[in-house]
């Protein structure tokens, strides 16, 4: 270890949307345990303390260089006294549990906690304990290896392929984006994200039923070399904005299939900007970008809209750079999200 005289403390804003922060990360060991850590805390519920450690993380993700040295860290954002104190997880064993079962797509902690309070701690339990399983738990389990398996940007763009055509037979006007992890730059994904829109406001309206069920009636593609099978199995999760996450095969190099989960959101074009900003993440970012909304400009962000709190109106934005300028903040591009 150096001594304290040569040690050159780090500095960085407290705001992870005020931070550039590329996929280069100096820090991996940390980030990776103070990761775990997260993601321990928010399957046992407790937000505040994933919030906390994640926020640690992305803090340690932007620093320049590897930490050498704990003094270095004085004085920097969001590093609590957990997240610099905390070295063991207690409970390995049950979160062990946990990341099987909540690994199981179409399966929350919620229904893995009382699974496990019935005795159920693997697959195998799982699969011999003639529990009701709704459709996307039953596709979630036939097909865990698979979507466990990273998705390659080769395999996004080839789906992304897929989608576009059926997305212009449906409604030739429509666009639709790569967000998500692929738009920051990633190489790799646990998902596919795509933003639907149509130019003329209101035509957007269902284009997403359409949209679906040309999938379903399609068996197969040719692209790219790539033999690809758009088999999709299921929809689900109609949330607040028309949004389905479902689940296609693909083939990978070889004539195997594969499943892989693709995440579709449609929106009307007033709110694209929006949309676009909130689903392309990282999540840390967006939670960041609203908490910097909330708390400095006295607005509310989501990924429909923007709100003035005090003046009591929604402000409009017809690009991400707009959002960003309406938010005091300097446009940060997507590679550069990675907080
Ligand atoms: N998102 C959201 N609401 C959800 C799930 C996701 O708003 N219920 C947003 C996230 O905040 C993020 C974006 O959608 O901005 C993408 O989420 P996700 O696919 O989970 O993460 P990625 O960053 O794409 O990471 P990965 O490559 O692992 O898929
Ligand atoms: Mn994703
Ligand atoms: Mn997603
Ligand atoms: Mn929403």
């Amino acid at each position: 270890l150096m001594n304290d005289s040569e040690v050159t403390p780090f500095s960085v804003p407290g705001y992870a949307c005020q931070r550039r922060c590329t996929l280069e990360n100096h820090n991996a060991v940390l980030t990776d345990a103070l990761s775990l850590l997260a993601e321990n805390a928010e399957l046992s519920d407790e937000d505040g303390r994933g919030v906390a450690f994640r926020r640690a993380a992305a803090v340690l993700k932007a620093l320049p260089s590897a930490v050498t040295n704990m003094s270095q860290l004085t004085g920097l954002p969001c590093l609590g006294g957990h997240s610099l104190r905390v070295i063991k997880v207690s409970g390995w064993v049950s979160f062990a549990v946990l990341q099987v079962l909540t690994g199981i797509f179409g399966v929350g902690s919620k229904t893995a906690d009382r699974w496990i309070r019935e005795g159920i701690h693997n697959l195998q339990q799982l699969r011999d304990s003639g529990q009701t399983l709704n459709r996307a738990q039953q596709a979630g389990l036939e097909h865990y290896d698979d979507i466990k398996q990273p998705v390659s940007l080769a395999e996004a763009e080839a789906i992304r392929g897929i989608v576009g055509r059926a997305v212009a037979s449906v409604s030739p006007e429509a666009q639709i984006v790569l967000t998500g992890g692929f738009r920051r730059g990633k190489l790799t994904g646990h998902d596919v994200d795509f933003l639907i829109t149509h130019p003329e406001e209101g035509s957007e309206v269902g284009l997403m039923p359409k949209l679906v069920s040309w999938l379903e009636s399609r068996v197969s593609c040719h692209l790219q070399n790539v033999l690809l099978i758009c088999d999709v199995i299921f929809l689900l999760m109609f949330a607040l904005f028309c949004r389905f996450s479902l689940c296609c095969f693909i083939d990978k190099q070889t004539r195997r299939w594969r499943a892989v989960r693709v995440d579709l959101v449609v929106s009307p074009i007033s709110q694209f900007a929006f949309a676009l900003l909130g689903w392309t993440g990282s999540k840390l970012f967006e939670r960041e970008l609203r908490r910097w909304a909330g708390h400095e400009k006295g607005m509310s962000l989501s990924s429909h809209a923007l709100y003035d709190n005090k003046q009591g109106r929604y402000i409009r934005a017809s690009s991400e750079e707009e959002i960003f300028a309406h938010l005091g903040l300097e446009f940060i591009p997507p590679n550069e999200r990675n907080a």
